[in-house]
């Protein structure tokens, strides 16, 4: 991102300098997928995309705000806040979640841009909403507190906005560290910053397809969930180990499809916490047979991925360099991402576009990404 591009543009609408600018990171999650809303563990990382707001406070409790991308502007007062439709309700909602938990805002006028794909899988919304706390928090001199940030987005997302996510997306645009994947464990909110091996790349391979009726189909799964926690008699999937799992009659007494569902969020549980270990130890091909393991099960067991993604994770996997691939986000279309050999990146991504071009017909956007830095102030 270019901010001198940002600040002529705030110049260009406001009259003067940006006092603040702001930005907040999109996530890849490396493993752990649909664990978050069952108490479990993940393991995502920003990326080097995020969205930026470049700001002044105001003396008022009026905010003004312009999206660049969408060149469409928006007003509120903090006083009056109302809901209605659109990217604004994005900061509205992180507004009002604020104001509930006490924080006392600043009215502010801004310009806000971005380069995250938006319904790619990649959190462009969880980096709105934590730009937007971001900037409030600048404006009105409270400090960052990741975890609550983090937990006022996704409320302003589940209650506002009225998408019923977990907690990953945003505690990773929250909270993550340059160079590092976040370890989280989604009930405590504890968290561990994972080192990434050395001698590979994290590669992000967006299919171009986009989710449909993604809702519908996440609530469902979510309900699955619970229905096969109420089960165990647990009070999520979490609590139930892989043993636990082999031991009991889920398999015969379970409906087949909730069976298939706790079986996904069990088995990769283990996964992420195998991921982490073998991290630390810098076991790169084992990193990689999770990822496969991961796509299997969300692709057989959990019933998430698409024609496209299965496509452009079995084109990825069929390269010498690559040590595995998987579907990543909520799924139903969106990315894949895959871990390679770092030498052979480049190369990886220019063979892997020609193939899912052959294979499925769409042009493909493949980059590889660096680990970057949670929310963050540039300037100010
Ligand atoms: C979406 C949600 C997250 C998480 C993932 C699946 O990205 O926003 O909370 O549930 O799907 O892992």
């Amino acid at each position: 991102m270019d901010i001198q591009t940002l600040e002529r543009s705030f110049a260009a609408y406001f009259n003067s300098k940006p006092e603040f600018i702001v930005r907040a990171p999109g996530r890849v999650n490396l493993i752990g997928e649909h664990t978050d809303y069952n108490d479990g563990f993940v393991l995502p990382m920003a990326i080097d995309r995020a969205i930026w707001i470049a700001l002044s406070p105001r003396a008022d409790s009026q905010i003004r705000i312009r999206s660049l991308d969408l060149e469409a502007d928006s007003a509120f007062d903090l006083n009056s806040l109302t809901k209605s439709e659109g990217w604004v309700e994005y900061v509205k909602g992180v507004a009002y979640e604020l104001q509930k938990a006490g924080y006392k805002l600043r009215g502010f006028d801004g310009v806000m841009t971005g380069n995250i794909p938006r319904g790619a899988g990649l959190s462009s919304s969880a980096a709105v909403e934590l730009a937007t706390a971001c900037a409030f928090a600048s404006v009105s001199g409270f400090d960052w507190d990741a975890a609550q940030m983090a937990k006022l987005a996704q409320k302003a997302e589940n209650e506002w906005v009225g998408v019923n996510c977990g907690i990953m997306d945003q505690m990773a645009s929250a909270a993550c560290k340059e160079g590092y994947a976040l370890f989280l464990d989604c009930r405590t909110l504890e968290y561990q910053h994972a080192p990434l091996p050395e001698n590979a790349s994290l590669v992000i391979l967006d299919t171009s397809t986009r989710r449909g009726l993604v809702d519908s189909a996440y609530n469902e799964r979510r309900s699955q969930c619970e229905e096969a926690a109420r089960w165990f008699g647990v009070k999520a999937l979490r609590d139930v180990s892989v043993a636990d799992f082999n031991r009991s009659n889920a398999e015969s007494e379970l409906s087949e499809i909730v069976m298939k569902r706790a079986r996904h969020i069990i088995t990769e549980n283990a996964r992420v916490l195998e991921a982490v270990n073998v991290m630390k130890a810098g076991n790169v091909m084992r990193l990689g047979e999770l990822f496969n393991a991961s796509h299997d099960s969300l692709r057989d067991d959990f019933e998430v991925t698409n024609d496209a993604l299965n496509i452009m994770v079995t084109s990825a996997r069929e390269q010498p360099s690559c040590y595995g691939a998987r579907m990543t986000g909520a799924g139903f279309g969106g990315c894949a991402v895959a871990l390679v050999e770092k030498e052979n990146a480049q190369e990886f991504a220019k063979t892997v576009s020609t193939i899912y071009k052959q294979k499925s017909g769409l042009e493909a956007s493949i980059y590889v990404c660096k680990a970057s830095e949670g929310a963050s102030v540039v300037i100010g």
